[in-house]
């Protein structure tokens, strides 16, 4: 397999998806296995739901929060937290990258481990498996801080990420679908902006931009992508 030398490049953007934890034992959306295969996400995923049922929807999630404690970070978490000058953009909610170490994440759809009141605006952390409360203090339900189907990205969020993707030079995707805009725009983006983009999936993404394609586990091709 072609190996990267880190140091020859200077702004490094990792981007990833569910494929990303799947081997932690955490169910991608799609695919086999995937959450989006056995619940529907109208029930449980979208504003309508929770307006609908906001307990039944605070449950659905914290089960994956369960879920995702069950679950630990795999090697190529720990090669993304220990790169030099780089980025990481994921789409993940489960934090299993600042688990194993990356700081400064870019968590474009939230963090299950954050619960927000719209009524009010007031945010809390909540980094336990059950919720410490599901009502804010001003009586109204908490939701979780994340981007359902239908939702809007935080903008500066989404600033961020396509500013660093925008002036990176190595792009690296990994465990993502690239059906969900506008996250699926940013390989894209990256191989505009002239980086050398590379995909590690074991599955064909549908994304065609990238310099060098790995069909193979985050958890294989990440730790012997790099030059030592
Ligand atoms: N290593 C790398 N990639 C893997 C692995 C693995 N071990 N296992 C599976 N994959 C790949 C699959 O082939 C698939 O292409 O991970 C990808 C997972 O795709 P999705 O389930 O669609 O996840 P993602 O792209 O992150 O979904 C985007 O959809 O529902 C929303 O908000 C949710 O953030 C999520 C968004």
């Amino acid at each position: 397999m072609e190996k990267i030398d880190p140091s020859a490049y200077r702004n490094i953007v990792f981007f990833t998806g569910a494929g990303m934890s799947a081997e932690c034992g955490v169910p991608t959306y799609r695919g086999k296995g995937g959450i989006w295969n056995q619940y529907d996400y109208g029930e449980y995923a979208c504003q309508k739901a929770f307006e609908r049922d906001p307990e039944k929807v605070l449950r659905f999630h914290e089960l994956r929060r369960r879920a995702v404690l069950d679950c630990q970070p795999h090697a190529g978490h720990r090669v993304v937290a220990g790169m030099p000058r780089s980025i990481l953009v994921t789409q993940n909610i489960d934090g299993m990258h600042q688990r194993a170490g990356s700081m400064n994440v870019i968590e474009l759809h939230g963090s299950l481990w954050r619960l927000r009141c719209d009524p009010c605006g007031s945010m809390r952390e909540d980094p336990g498996d059950d919720y410490e409360t599901l009502r804010c203090d001003c009586g109204n339900w908490l939701r979780p801080d994340i981007t359902w189907f239908g939702d809007m990205l935080d903008e500066s969020v989404m600033r961020m990420a396509t500013e660093a993707i925008a002036s990176c030079d190595l792009f690296i995707s990994i465990g993502t679908s690239g059906s969900v805009w506008p996250a699926a725009g940013f390989p894209s983006l990256a191989r505009d902006a002239g980086a050398f983009c590379i995909e590690i999936n074991p599955e064909p993404s549908g994304a065609i931009c990238y310099d060098l394609v790995i069909r193979g586990s985050a958890s294989e091709a990440l730790p012997s992508l790099f030059v030592s």
